[in-house]
């Protein structure tokens, strides 16, 4: 295996990796913290200044006609006063963050070491609207010990990037593709972080990234876990012409794809044809940045979202958009879209891989893929259902995210 020198640095290097500069110094890797404090007067400014209406024009136009007004108000009112930035801010600057340069991009990351010398090394993958931040509540936890009912222990050594072009990651050349991402962020784990073999999970955007790196990088991912995957869900009639019934949940969210398809995707042709347009007039528009990406927040996540086990609350959302609007990144993120704009594979076949793969679909999730379909891609070995949390796991349901990437630990070869 041509990655094996690099084997010992990852046994010998767990508990020093994090004093120590880099694994390779040609990639300039330097220890980051998060400092926007002082634009957040500004960002307070506008969002004050920002009139909405005082009422709803169509009191019963609900979700399904976009951001309802009542929700917009409570979640601007709460910008303005209880929500603390710089405590968000130190707790975001609790996570060991860097940055590198790959390929003349700056790369964002944090990694969190574990204490234990076996950890296995994985890679988190955000997507739009989301960010590193999706991921807050299963970093630490996912580096502590956890034993298996059959004595063996998993830990990990954690990586979460920011995609290039999102938050603190630069934006690429008008040319980059999903492909391009997963090549450098093999890079980061391989050369930057001196892994010769890891895991992944995927979720929204960072599942197409994921399962390119699944797909491409056979020798280095050697398991993947995802909550979305690049493909084309099977529509409701190709699930009846194929003889599938779906249990009760599982309708749900069939049901719930079946609305996001037919009437949920405006934003995604919007960013995909005309990504200037919505970028320049949101740049500098907080409040509109709220209500075009807390839309997606409050229908794609769990009803109960914000009581436990979800933390996906208004609090949360406000971090994200935050995060969007001080970094200038909403305009570079949105490209992602119009530079991918096949997102969603309708050729279901195989990766050449025999690396495992695991998938976990959510009941509030926006998409649903049948284990059926989902066996068609990779080497499925578990395919699990969960009937609490929606598109943002990692908020929405953090201990049943925490379970199964554990649980893919376990087929790590
Ligand atoms: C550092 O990375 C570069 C680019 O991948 C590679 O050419 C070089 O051999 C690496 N050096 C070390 C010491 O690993
Ligand atoms: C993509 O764009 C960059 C910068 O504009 C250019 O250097 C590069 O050759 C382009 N790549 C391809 C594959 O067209
Ligand atoms: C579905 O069921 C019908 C009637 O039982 C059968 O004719 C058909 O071949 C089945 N289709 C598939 C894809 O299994
Ligand atoms: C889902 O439920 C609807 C309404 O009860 C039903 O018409 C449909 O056949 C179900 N779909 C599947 C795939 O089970
Ligand atoms: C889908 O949309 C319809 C009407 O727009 C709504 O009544 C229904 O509750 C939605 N279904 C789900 C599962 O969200
Ligand atoms: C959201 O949850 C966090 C804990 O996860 C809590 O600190 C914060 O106060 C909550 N925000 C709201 C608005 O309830
Ligand atoms: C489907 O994907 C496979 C593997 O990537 C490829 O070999 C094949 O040509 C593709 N087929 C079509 C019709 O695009």
């Amino acid at each position: 295996m041509i990655f094996s020198s690099k084997v010992a640095i990852c046994l010998v290097g767990a508990t020093t990796f994090a004093t120590t500069s880099a694994a390779n110094s040609s990639f300039n890797m330097k220890p980051f913290k998060i400092s926007l404090t002082n634009q957040v007067a500004r960002m307070k400014a506008l969002v004050t200044n920002t009139h909405l209406p005082a009422q709803p024009l169509y009191p019963n136009a609900g979700f399904e006609k976009g951001i309802e007004l009542d929700f917009l108000r409570e979640l601007q009112s709460e910008w303005m006063t209880g929500f603390d930035w710089e405590s968000q801010e130190a707790e975001l600057n609790q996570f060991d963050h860097y940055t590198a340069e790959i390929e003349g991009q700056t790369v964002h990351f944090i990694h969190e070491i574990s204490t234990e010398p076996d950890a296995i090394p994985l890679i988190l993958l955000h997507g739009w609207p989301g960010s590193f931040q999706e991921f807050a509540p299963v970093i630490k936890p996912l580096t502590q010990p956890w034993t298996n009912p059959s004595g063996k222990s998993i830990s990990y050594n954690v990586v979460v990037p920011s995609l290039p072009g999102f938050v603190f990651s630069s934006a690429p050349p008008a040319n980059w593709t999903i492909d391009d991402t997963a090549r450098i962020f093999n890079t980061l784990m391989t050369d930057v972080l001196g892994y010769s073999t890891y895991t992944l999970h995927g979720t929204d955007w960072g599942s197409a990234v994921g399962y390119s790196l699944y797909s491409f990088y056979s020798l280095t991912v050697r398991a993947a876990h995802f909550v979305f995957l690049p493909f084309l869900p099977p529509s409701g009639q190709e699930l009846a012409s194929n003889n599938i019934t779906l249990p009760a949940q599982q309708n749900v969210t069939e049901q719930r794809y079946i609305n996001f398809s037919t009437s949920g995707m405006g934003y995604f042709k919007e960013q995909t044809n005309k990504p200037n347009d919505i970028g320049l007039a949101l740049h500098d528009n907080p409040v509109g940045q709220l209500a075009w990406m807390g839309s997606h927040w409050k229908t794609s996540s769990d009803p109960r979202a914000g009581t436990l086990p979800s933390v996906l609350n208004n609090t949360a959302i406000l971090t994200s958009v935050s995060l969007y609007y001080l970094t200038r990144s909403f305009l570079s993120s949105v490209w992602i879209y119009a530079e991918n704009p096949n997102g969603f594979n309708t050729n279901f076949s195989k990766a050449s891989t025999d690396a495992p793969m695991l998938f976990s679909q959510f009941e509030y999730n926006i998409v649903f893929w049948p284990e059926e379909w989902v066996a068609q891609v990779g080497n499925l070995v578990s395919y699990k259902f969960h009937d609490f949390g929606g598109h943002f796991a990692g908020l929405d349901n953090p201990p049943a995210l925490i379970e199964d990437i554990r649980e893919m630990g376990l087929y790590f070869i």
